[in-house]
């Protein structure tokens, strides 16, 4: 791909680019592009996508203009054949208060029934690429889910969990009901969800909802350095290893280790397998190309 760049000492010259550089440039290098979030990739070699939620003033409530960055966000990361793994981060205050009230508090249920209100939301529970939650502040209601949707949580340990939806007269609606339950059980799920009480990041990693906590200025480059090991093995078998695990949410035990066993077998259909096992043997890193 030919794109033209004008030097102050030379004439226009044509730069070849390989397309995932081009993604990168169109993505990552225009500031003004996104308005609710910063984006970045990060990491010693650029290879952990990076998504900061940047909504300071309203606790990172998730209005419908933010989800739909994200959502942009996440498409350009998983069209990158460099980014191997992605971390979705807040402010120190807050990783989410959850949705925006003020968007919703007028909405009727022939709107979010007959309209799409919400429809764009599971986008983060899609992508292939691997996707870590690092969760400082608040992560309430729609915040929690969508850490949920993450495939690992890390907490600060000043982080707050919960699905506070019935105070407000409503429910959880992108996914606390099912993914809280199957995170922690069904007493402290129905606990949360009724009562819209908090757990801390203790709790939540004593529960299972989160799988470590760190010092709350530390949060971020240890999601990042997890996204580093993660995005170091092939991105094809990781794809390939997230669909296994996610299907134990969907299957039966029958079903999901049969799935597991013909993507286990599929692995010894990649060059990435091949070299994995050779490294092995002789006693060298491996160096995966992801095919
Ligand atoms: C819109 C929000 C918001 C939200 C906070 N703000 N949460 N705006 N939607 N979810 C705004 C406040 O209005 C305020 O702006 C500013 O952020 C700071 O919030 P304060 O309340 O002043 O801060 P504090 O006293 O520290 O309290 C923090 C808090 C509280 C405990 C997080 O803000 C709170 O309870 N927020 C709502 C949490 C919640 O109920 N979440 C679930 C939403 S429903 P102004 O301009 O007024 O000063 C949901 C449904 C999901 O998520 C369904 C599926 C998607």
């Amino acid at each position: 791909m030919a794109v033209f760049c004008r030097s102050a000492a030379s004439l226009v010259k044509p730069v070849f680019l390989l397309p995932s550089t081009f993604a990168a440039v169109r993505h990552y290098s225009s500031g003004g592009q996104f308005q609710y979030i910063l984006v970045d990739k990060k990491g010693d070699n650029n290879n952990v996508g990076f998504i900061q939620l940047n909504r300071p003033k309203a606790l990172n409530a998730l209005c419908d203009g933010l989800i739909i960055e994200v959502n942009k966000a996440l498409d350009s990361f998983e069209q990158d054949s460099g980014v191997g793994a992605i971390v979705i981060t807040g402010s120190e205050r807050a990783f989410a208060a959850g949705a925006d009230i003020k968007e919703m508090q007028n909405r009727t249920f022939q709107e979010c029934y007959g309209g799409s209100f919400l429809s764009h939301w599971n986008k983060i529970s899609t992508v292939k690429k691997p996707v870590i939650a690092a969760v400082n502040g608040f992560a309430l209601g729609g915040g929690c889910e969508l850490a949920m949707m993450c495939d690992i949580i890390y907490a600060g340990e000043k982080a707050q969990f919960g699905q506070p939806e019935i105070l407000l007269g409503t429910i959880p609606g992108a996914g606390g009901t099912q993914r809280l339950t199957r995170a922690v059980g069904k007493s402290l799920a129905m606990e949360m969800v009724l009562t819209g009480d908090r757990i801390s990041a203790q709790e939540a990693k004593q529960s299972g909802l989160v799988s470590k906590v760190f010092p709350v200025d530390q949060l971020v480059s240890e999601a990042i350095k997890c996204g580093e090991k993660i995005a170091s093995n092939s991105k094809l078998v990781a794809a390939m290893a997230k669909e296994a695990v996610n299907a134990a949410f969907e299957l039966t035990l029958a079903e999901g280790n049969r799935l597991e066993k013909r993507l286990f077998h599929s692995t010894f259909a990649t060059e990435d397998r091949k070299e994995g096992m050779t490294a092995f043997v002789e006693k060298r890193k491996a160096m995966f190309k992801d095919n």
